[in-house]
């Protein structure tokens, strides 16, 4: 009887997610799927997924299975948000979407993967999910914001925000991932792909091609806002070829992301800084190619950060930019949320890299990306639902066992003398 109070008590907000009946249905389906664990794919899966011999069937064998098992899984963690975030309409929204688009691919189960019918309709409706999930970011942005405007935001629900924010974008980054492999190798209408790429992987990717793209965009942007931008000064390293261009198997539009949000920030960073100097330093990237790792150093000079900050530069709840403007018809603005760093982190970490930043307050910034030299060694790294992400909603993960120094510390004179 208790179980079943349990477990009728977890199902409720997933039904009331649903328009109008069959909350029963989807909670079923929700509570099957969120059984599995996702399944992760290397690189040289997803390559060979898209190679000359692909088949679209065993593709979407694999999709429609794997694809309700990412959402279930992160449709469990939404309903364990703290209950003020949980019920703000923006918040609600993303989750009816999640429910809407597993319950659409779930169509697909009994479907025979021989009927060309069915595998059309399955990329029209994959098509429709990745639509429908374009604005999961700037929508739950507009969730936390809500929330922080009506409720106060403590240490422990900020960091239950950040660890399942977290998890939900590299979720979507992951499934907008397969759809768009599916989508670009499978879809004949597709026409708009890289004959050298296979499916949004380029498997001879031009580091250095995609620095200096990704700085003129940012440089574009810099002008136009502040009419000056830095230069850029680039060194690169190839250790393990000497004199050979610094190629990676990588997805570039990934790679495009992470350099361009470092970019701004540096340039911002770079431009305010040195308002007084007669010209801008430039901001000097390194390239290396590593046996293990391909690392890219940004290096400013926009004065850096106190060590203090460094950390919460990655809060999805902090930024310096001035807070963003809801317009009247309430639609969701653009930028100056203060999400750049923490998705390019996400970004960097979805194949097993990562993104650091190293500042020097009063000087500068190196902001580092780091990623895996070797496609065997890229493989996704996925959030799963179970007992020990359930832990992390319910206690703080830092425990209270340092010492907290006092404001007005004890006079120790007074003390020996008395003893
Ligand atoms: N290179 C840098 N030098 C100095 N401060 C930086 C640097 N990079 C980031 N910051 C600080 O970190 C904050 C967060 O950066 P982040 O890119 O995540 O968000 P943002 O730039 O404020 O907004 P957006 O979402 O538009 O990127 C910035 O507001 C800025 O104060
Ligand atoms: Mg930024």
């Amino acid at each position: 009887m208790k179980a079943a109070r349990v477990a009728l008590r977890s199902a409720a907000p997933l039904a009331a997610a649903t328009t109008g009946g069959g909350g029963g249905r989807v909670t079923r389906e929700v509570e099957y799927f969120a059984r599995y664990s996702p399944s992760p794919l290397s690189m040289k899966q997803f390559l060979d997924f898209g190679s000359t011999n692909a088949c679209e069937r065993t593709s979407f064998s694999f999709l429609r299975h794997e694809l309700p098992v990412r959402l279930a899984n992160i449709l469990k963690e939404i309903d364990l948000l703290p209950s003020p975030l949980l019920s703000t309409p923006s918040v609600q929204l993303v989750k009816s979407w999640y429910v809407q688009s597993l319950m659409e691919l779930v169509e697909f189960r009994e479907k025979k993967p021989d009927d060309h019918k069915v595998l059309t309709d399955f990329i029209e409706a994959i098509v429709k999910v990745r639509n429908r999930h374009h604005d999961v970011v700037p929508k739950m942005a507009q969730g936390v914001l809500e929330y922080r405007d009506s409720s106060k935001m403590d240490p422990f629900t900020n960091q239950n925000i950040q660890y399942f924010l977290d998890r939900l974008y590299m979720n979507r980054i992951s499934i907008r991932m397969l759809i768009n492999q599916h989508t670009l190798i499978f879809d004949d209408c597709n026409s708009l792909g890289n004959p050298k790429h296979i499916g949004c992987i380029d498997p001879c990717c031009d580091v250095v091609d995609l620095v200096h793209d990704a700085f003129q965009s940012a440089q574009m942007l810099c002008d136009q806002y502040y009419f000056a931008s830095p230069d850029l000064k680039l060194t690169q390293v190839n250790g393990k070829a000497a004199g050979q261009p610094v190629q990676i198997v990588y997805v570039p539009s990934h790679l495009f992301h992470m350099l361009f949000e470092l970019f701004k920030n540096a340039m911002r960073a770079t431009v305010e800084h040195q308002e007084k100097k007669p010209s801008l330093d430039p901001i000097e990237v390194t390239v290396v190619l590593g046996k293990e790792d391909l690392s890219i150093k940004i290096s400013d000079r926009g004065g850096g950060v106190p060590m203090r900050k460094i950390e919460r530069l990655f809060s999805y709840t902090y930024s310096t930019a001035p807070k963003p403007v809801m317009d009247s018809n309430n639609s969701t603005p653009l930028a100056g949320f203060g999400y750049g760093l923490p998705i390019s982190r996400l970004y960097a970490k979805y194949f097993q890299g990562d993104l650091n930043l190293c500042s020097i307050s009063g000087y500068g910034t190196d902001a580092l990306i780091y990623l895996k030299a070797l496609s065997t060694e890229s493989v996704e790294k996925l959030p799963v639902f179970n007992k020990s992400a359930c832990k992390h909603y319910q206690i703080a993960v830092e425990a209270d066992d340092w010492c907290v120094p006092s404001k007005e510390p004890r006079n120790l004179s007074k003390q020996s003398a008395a003893a």
